[in-house]
């Protein structure tokens, strides 16, 4: 009699030596050929996999590292980033922010505001060329970038406005601003932070830019927007709100850009 598949029995388990090691391919591999995806359904209509590298669950990890880790090892952006040379994906964000809104100019003073590992900061040196002025914070410790000052505190610290002016030498051209407080989890203190960095910086944004200078500021949508808008829209004489390809869809993240400074109030 002929043996049928035993389809109850489990699938056979790959041997552990064979795995693949993501920290080998993931990052090494061409950003297309990372997409393709084994283990996908083959059926048309069904929902693609999410993800598609595999990562070892490990002890030590909490779910939601491996998430995290899973996420990045997909991203085709970080992927590019490394390949590029690029510290962070976000410097494609900045990128395309410039694209849209021509930010960047030879020969302009640069602030960039929460700046860690750095990918803003490469940008923005290789626009403005050796007649610019580059100058970052962060209280991450960034690894020096060539062309760039960074002062390694907190942006909202008493000294930290003087000290970023200090280092700039005149107005600014361009502010810059990415932060993002790390989340709480509770819902109405995230909400507060983000806000409070959005204004923080704004102030500041105020007090170096040159008139016609131009401000970005990571914002979140669902956020108490519409005091800053309106202090925007008061001060500058365009405000447009931007979400940048590179920036993760499922994110609430966007990017105001506001350009034209009218100028010291
Ligand atoms: C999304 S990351 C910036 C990525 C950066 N644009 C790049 O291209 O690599 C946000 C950064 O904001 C920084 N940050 C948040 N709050 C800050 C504060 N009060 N002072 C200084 N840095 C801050 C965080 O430490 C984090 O490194």
């Amino acid at each position: 009699m002929e043996r049928r598949p035993n389809t109850d029995r489990p699938p056979k388990r790959r041997k552990r030596g064979k795995k693949t090691d993501i920290a080998k391919t993931a990052l090494g591999a061409e950003p297309e050929k990372r997409g393709r995806n084994k283990t996908a359904p083959k059926k048309a209509g069904a929902a693609p996999r999410e993800l598609s590298q595999h990562v070892k669950t490990a002890k030590q990890r909490k779910y939601s590292s491996t998430l995290w880790l899973k996420r990045q090892l997909n991203d085709p952006y970080v992927a590019r980033a490394k390949a590029e040379g690029w510290r962070s994906r976000a410097a494609f964000k900045l990128l395309e922010l410039d694209e849209k809104f021509s930010l960047l100019k030879s020969g302009a003073r640069i602030v960039d505001l929460g700046c860690a590992p750095g990918g803003w900061l490469q940008v923005c040196v290789k626009a403005v060329g050796a007649r610019g002025r580059v100058v970052g914070i962060d209280y991450l410790s960034v690894p020096p970038v060539p062309g760039a000052t960074i002062l390694e505190m907190d942006f909202l610290g008493e000294d930290a406005p003087t000290r970023l002016k200090e280092a700039l030498g005149g107005p600014a051209d361009l502010v810059l601003s990415d932060m993002a407080a790390p989340t709480t989890g509770h819902k109405s203190t995230d909400h507060l932070r983000i806000v409070a960095l959005a204004e923080a910086a704004l102030d500041f944004a105020e007090d170096v830019l040159r008139p016609g200078g131009a401000f970005v500021c990571k914002v979140f949508a669902g956020g108490a927007e519409g005091e800053l808008l309106a202090r925007l829209k008061h001060r500058f004489t365009a405000v447009k709100h931007a979400k940048p390809k590179a920036s993760r869809s499922d994110s609430a993240e966007k990017y105001v850009v506001a350009t034209g400074f009218k100028g010291q109030a």
